[in-house]
């Protein structure tokens, strides 16, 4: 594996948002392809691993900073703690953000006349200040280094606009739900921020890029799932390990003359 075009063998990766569906896989595939990983989240401990963690952990290839991205201070600390623990940062990973999955409550996803600002504030702090401040303490500290490479994380509702005749079904059983608008704005910002860093640092051997996603499949109700499903060429939403590649990808050498890019996984989404 080291030899290997894609390795990612001893490189040091910080994963925000590492507890949730996504950055467990990211977290887990890295740590098989020999990386040392810094998952990162909010809650106050990773005990919602699975066990097949704990191996990593023993061996301190693995370590959980507790962190808010929305705050400066506890980045900061994080960034003393990884290279205390696991040496310099050569990845960074920007995926924690807040969504709305198809089930979540209409008192917050409601109307766009009727959006509350606040909600679109703190979405804005998660999904893209948050991401801001990562890059912040731990690209700048790469590009000190002379190498790194950060991904950010997008979605095709931050390409394209979400299609509202998906959630039709829970408007025709009386709630006012629509995928919200702040979602949207926070994932098209990523764009330009993985532009503008990917020309800042780009004498300084930080690359950055983002990559779009589609769907996952994470039990979604029926009716969501054959709406989505019918607008995917692919036929269906990813699996949650299809990810993977692309991540390990753009942190090996393979990715080497890739900066300032948007890589789109979707199974065709935007593709018609
Ligand atoms: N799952 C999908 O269908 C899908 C599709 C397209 C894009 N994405 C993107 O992929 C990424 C991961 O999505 P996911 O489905 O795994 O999300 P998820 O909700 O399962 O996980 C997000 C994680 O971020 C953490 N988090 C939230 N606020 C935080 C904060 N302030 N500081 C630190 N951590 C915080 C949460 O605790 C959670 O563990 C997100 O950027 C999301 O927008 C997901």
């Amino acid at each position: 594996m080291s030899n290997s075009l894609f390795s990612v063998q001893d490189k040091t990766v910080v994963v925000t948002g590492a507890l949730g569906q996504l950055g467990r896989q990211f977290s887990l595939s890295l740590l098989k392809g020999g990386a040392k990983v810094a998952l990162i989240d909010i809650a106050d401990d990773c005990k919602s691993l699975p066990a097949k963690f704990s191996d990593y952990f023993d061996k301190s290839r693995a370590i959980y900073v507790k962190s808010d991205v929305t705050s400066e201070a506890s980045l900061q600390s994080a960034l003393l703690d990884i290279e205390d623990k696991l040496g310099l940062p050569f990845g960074l990973i920007n995926n924690a953000a807040l969504d709305s999955p198809p089930n979540a409550n209409s008192e917050d996803n409601g109307p766009f006349e009727t959006f509350p600002l606040d909600s679109l504030e703190k979405t804005m702090g998660v999904n893209i200040i948050g991401v801001a401040k990562a890059c912040q303490i731990f690209g700048s500290r790469m590009a000190e280094i002379g190498v790194g490479s950060i991904i950010n994380i997008g979605s095709i509702y931050g390409m394209v606009s979400p299609d509202q005749s998906l959630y039709d079904y829970r408007r025709a059983s009386g709630e006012k739900f629509y995928k919200p608008v702040s979602y949207s704005i926070s994932k098209s910002a990523i764009y330009n921020l993985t532009r503008y860093l990917a020309t800042y640092w780009s004498k300084n051997g930080v690359r950055v890029n983002t990559l779009t996603f589609g769907g996952v499949f994470n039990n979604q109700d029926n009716q969501f799932l054959t709406n989505y499903q019918a607008k995917v060429p692919l036929g269906r939403m990813a699996n949650e390990d299809e990810y993977n590649g692309a991540v390990i990808f753009l942190l090996s050498q393979a990715s080497s003359y890739m900066t300032g890019s948007n890589m789109v996984i979707d199974g065709g989404w935007t593709a018609w």
